[in-house]
């Protein structure tokens, strides 16, 4: 896709994958909106920063109308957050926190711009967690595929856009710098932002099928996307119980 004078949206661009895929668009001659709580450092006049806290909904109001444009062409919601907590011992405002900005403010984000969305394309950042179930993990993992299947939902209407789901395995960024703290972890194995940009480049490129979900991994990572659907089927008709294929 051509991406001059696009208008492009990207949320969490201050940090991490959000500021390689922002850079990324400035780099090509797109217009980029940027949502963040925390400014980006782009000497770029084509990025225009807009304060918000994805957390909060009249945030989100007040973001989506500061943009002048009448046309979004690429929402790319990115923006997420990841605590670790045992899955049956977690507070309310972790649960909140998790499902608020990695599930519900995309949703948001699409509602609010909604008449500006014609023939365009949305990319959410997901992640592969969303099959990969872990006890620490488990808001954060369960968040993520909530994300994926209410797109696949409110893409049986919304015709007017395409949607992608994007799913990274690791990626070296902030966050799981922070994730990781303390931790001996192989940061030479997993995947650079790079990788995510590469990957939205060739989405961008490609004629997908609307709801393609794209896994992102690198040959250390292969195991990670092994089919682990556990589906069994009861047809009543046949009286027989069957794995699913
Ligand atoms: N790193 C990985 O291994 C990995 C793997 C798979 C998927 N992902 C996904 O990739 C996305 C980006 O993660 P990252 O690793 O690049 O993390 P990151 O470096 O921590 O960046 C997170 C971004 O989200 C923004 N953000 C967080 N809370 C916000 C809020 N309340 N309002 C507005 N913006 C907020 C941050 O901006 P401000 O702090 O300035 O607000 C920041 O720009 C996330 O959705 C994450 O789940 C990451």
């Amino acid at each position: 896709m051509e991406l001059k004078d696009k208008v492009v949206i990207v949320t969490g661009s201050s940090s991490g994958i959000g500021k390689a895929i922002a850079e990324f668009f400035l780099k090509n001659g797109a217009v980029v909106y940027g949502f963040s709580r925390r400014n980006s450092d782009f000497n770029n006049d084509n990025f225009h920063w807009i304060e918000c806290d994805l957390l909060n909904e009249e945030s989100i109001k007040n973001g989506v109308s500061q943009i002048s444009d009448s046309h979004i062409d690429i929402l790319i919601n990115n923006a997420g957050y990841l605590e670790q907590c045992d899955s049956l011992n977690f507070s309310k405002e972790v649960f909140e926190k998790t499902f608020q900005l990695n599930m519900i403010a995309p949703v948001l984000m699409v509602q609010n711009i909604l008449p500006k969305l014609k023939g365009s394309v949305v990319i959410n950042i997901s992640s592969i967690s969303d099959r990969l179930g872990d006890n620490m993990y488990a808001l954060y993992c369960s968040s993520k595929a909530a994300l994926n299947i209410y797109f696949d939902s409110i893409s049986t209407k919304y015709k007017d856009f395409k949607i992608y789901s994007i799913l990274p395995d690791y990626v070296d960024t902030p966050m799981l710098r922070k994730d990781m703290e303390g931790k001996d972890f192989k940061w030479d194995s997993i995947l650079k932002t790079s990788d995510i940009v590469d990957t939205v480049k060739l989405v961008l490129d490609s004629d997908l099928p609307n709801n393609a979900r794209i896994a992102v991994i690198n040959n250390h990572m292969i195991e990670d996307v092994e089919p682990i659907e556990k589906l069994f089927v009861y047809n009543s008709d046949s009286k027989k119980m069957e794995k699913g294929k």
